[in-house]
């Protein structure tokens, strides 16, 4: 493992994530022996928005049954998970974090979806996956933690079948003063590689890849994180969410994130390539 690789592990794991999210769930009142997708969607889909934004880039990506899918840096294999029970596709997640991949293997096997949705442990920069073998390739926040986007597009391009779509939710670096740390996805700036909009459109384009739709969402997910905010300030945090994934500090990770957003720090968009 390199030493980034080690820094995202160190990053992301928790040792003990099964437990915390099961405690969390008997605090909501969820029965653990009938766990539905749904009910680990606060906690398993770790992206700006949630669940709302998954269906965003979902309808973008127009899947059907056939489909087979990829989320690469799938965290929990939350999105996968949806994916493969609203659209009846199969989806293979792959993550570099250990536990991620361990503990959302044991989420999916709880919610009978081990036959459509495979995790895999690995790296985003060295795909374990024959060429054109994926109709789409889903991808959310993971490649603000890697450096090397030309790698990161091109292994993505090289899985994809000819005709093949990306679809992707990702965090940038905006226009304004350097992010403030800790976020979301680093402690500090060692593990921050973000590239901006038009830097990560070079490496799309470079893999052979042709962007049809770019969107901007970052008014709407300031608000969004906004409002979590207000309501862990007035009723504490709920049993279950992504605040789980995130430490003691998750609280303020969440507050820079959004101050990074206002400021333009940092940018957030979605949207969709096909490969030629
Ligand atoms: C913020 S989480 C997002 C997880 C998931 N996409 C989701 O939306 O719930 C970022 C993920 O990227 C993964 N990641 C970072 N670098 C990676 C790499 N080189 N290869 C694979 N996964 C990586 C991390 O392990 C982590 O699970």
């Amino acid at each position: 493992m390199s030493t980034i690789d080690v820094m995202v592990n160190k990053h992301y794991g928790t040792g003990n994530l099964l437990e915390k999210i099961e405690s969390g769930l008997n605090l909501a009142g969820k029965n653990l022996e009938q766990l539905t997708v749904d009910d680990l969607a606060p906690v398993d889909e770790f992206h700006t928005r949630g669940r709302e934004s998954t269906i965003e880039i979902a309808e973008m990506a127009k899947l059907k049954a056939t489909d087979k899918v990829l989320d690469v840096g799938c965290g929990l294999g939350g999105s996968a998970r949806h994916l493969a029970e609203k659209y009846n596709c199969h989806v293979t997640g792959i993550d570099l974090t250990a536990e991620y991949i361990t503990v959302g293997k044991q989420l999916t096997e709880k919610v009978g979806l081990s036959d459509k949705v495979t995790l895999v442990e690995g790296s985003a920069l060295a795909l374990p996956f024959k060429d054109n073998s994926f109709d789409v390739v889903w991808t959310e926040h993971a490649q603000m933690n890697i450096a090397d986007k030309e790698l990161f597009y091109a292994e993505i391009s090289r899985v994809l079948k000819p005709g093949g779509r990306l679809v992707f939710h990702d965090i940038f670096r905006g226009s304004g003063d350097a992010p403030f740390y800790p976020a979301p996805w680093a402690e500090d700036a060692s593990l921050s590689t973000l590239a901006t909009e038009s830097e990560a459109q070079a490496a799309i384009n470079k893999a052979g890849l042709s962007i049809d739709k770019w969107i901007g969402k970052v008014s709407e997910s300031a608000e969004f994180f906004q409002k979590v905010l207000k309501r862990v300030e007035a009723n504490g945090p709920p049993p279950v969410g992504i605040h789980l994934l995130m430490g003691d500090n998750a609280r303020v990770k969440l507050g820079n994130y959004v101050q990074n957003l206002l400021e333009k720090r940092v940018c957030v968009s979605l949207g969709i390539a096909f490969k030629g």
